[in-house]
């Protein structure tokens, strides 16, 4: 195969701004097929501004398309399982919106699919393939800089970010709020810098402190505070197999200085600070011969990270390569904060099913 058929699934607001750019600009080996969505305008829109001739409100017609390989999935996360599913099981890969799903349970299924049909299931974690990320991949895993990694506090957090377009304030179509929208993104890019080691148990907290009044600024849009059901803060302790642990803290909003998206790794040799998404230096410290070190990498190169996942997943079903995220991480992440969702209520450590059968 020298060129892969695409069809999307969902044409708001990821899938516009970011994926239908990132496959169109691959026209040499990516064909735009078709487009469906619920909201025929919105499919419409897509539609014209990127030059995809078929046009559906049922999914189910575009997996007719025998030159459709892979399939984008940029619903909202309450239908990204049926529609993946759907998809695998008519004998297409699948490039899913991240989380994976609204739950372990749902994501559970979706990998199972994959596995059953061999098809590629990519999660959409576009994180990992930020220059700083690439870059601390290498330095922290592939060459083992900072020794024995035993702890790490990863932040996703925003002042006054609630989202005031779709559906991210209802628990039921979302699964959640922070912690499965952002918090996600740094725990996936944690975990990664970490070699993924399985996640054994966590504990959690979650509160709704800002999202359900009306006396509060909204910096992303003006969301309904009469139906948000999600939490506007949550933090989780993770305990991974090998011992090592992670806190996590995440908020659409909170009485903080500004927003904050970075991890600290602590290592036996070094430790490191970064926000992988941002040109902030990342520091690295250290001690040698009984002096402490800063050291401040000059030179990563800036990655446009939706561009750089699009090809990762080009490559990958072009050249029968394995998902460049695999659907295992995604559950992995939605156990894991499943887990804290669990603590939060039952004031209890929670441990974690990472079965696949
Ligand atoms: N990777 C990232 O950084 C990133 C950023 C933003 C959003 N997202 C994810 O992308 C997904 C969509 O978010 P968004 O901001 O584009 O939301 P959105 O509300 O702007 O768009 C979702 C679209 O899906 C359509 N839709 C709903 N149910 C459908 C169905 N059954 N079949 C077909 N279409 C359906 C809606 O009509 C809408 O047009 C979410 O899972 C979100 O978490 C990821």
């Amino acid at each position: 195969m020298s060129k892969i058929g695409v069809g999307f699934i969902g044409a708001g607001g990821i899938a516009q701004g970011q994926h239908m750019p990132a496959y169109a600009r691959l026209s040499d080996r990516v064909e735009l097929v078709a487009v469906a969505d619920v909201n025929e305008q919105a499919a419409r829109a897509a539609a014209e501004r990127f030059r995809i001739p078929h046009v559906y409100t049922d999914y189910r017609e575009l997996l007719r398309h025998d030159n459709i390989h892979l399939v984008v999935v940029a619903t909202p996360n309450f239908a990204h399982r049926e529609a993946t599913i759907a998809a695998l099981e008519a004998g297409k890969h699948v490039h899913c919106e991240k989380p994976l799903a609204r739950n372990a349970r749902e994501a559970r299924e979706m990998v199972q699919a994959a596995r059953r049909t061999g098809k590629l299931l990519h999660v959409s974690l576009q994180w990992r393939f930020s220059g700083v990320a690439q870059f601390l991949h290498k330095y922290v895993v592939e060459e083992g800089n900072l020794g024995e990694i035993y702890y790490a506090r990863a932040h996703a957090l925003r002042r006054r970010g609630i989202p005031g377009w779709g559906v991210f304030i209802d628990k039921e179509k979302q699964g959640g709020g922070p912690l499965i929208d952002i918090g996600v993104h740094i725990l996936d890019t944690t975990l990664w810098l970490m070699g993924y080691p399985k996640p054994v148990s966590a504990f959690g907290a979650t509160y709704t402190k800002f999202g359900n009044r009306p006396d509060v600024v909204g910096l992303m849009g003006q969301w309904d505070y009469t139906r948000f059901t999600v939490e506007d803060f949550a933090v989780g302790l993770i305990r991974l197999e090998n011992g090592a642990t992670i806190t996590l803290e995440s908020s659409f909003c909170a009485n903080i200085q500004g927003d904050e998206f970075n991890v600290l790794l602590l290592g036996d040799k070094a430790g490191v600070f970064a926000d992988p998404m941002c040109d902030r230096p990342v520091r690295i410290f250290t001690e040698h011969n009984r002096s402490l070190y800063d050291i401040q990498p000059i030179n990563i190169p800036n990655i446009n990270s939706y561009h750089a996942n699009v090809e990762a997943v080009v490559d990958a079903v072009l050249n029968n390569k394995p998902a460049p995220v695999p659907g295992e991480h995604g559950f992995y992440l939605n156990a894991i904060m499943d887990a804290i969702y669990e603590s939060a209520e039952t004031g209890h450590e929670v441990p974690i099913d990472t079965s696949l059968e």
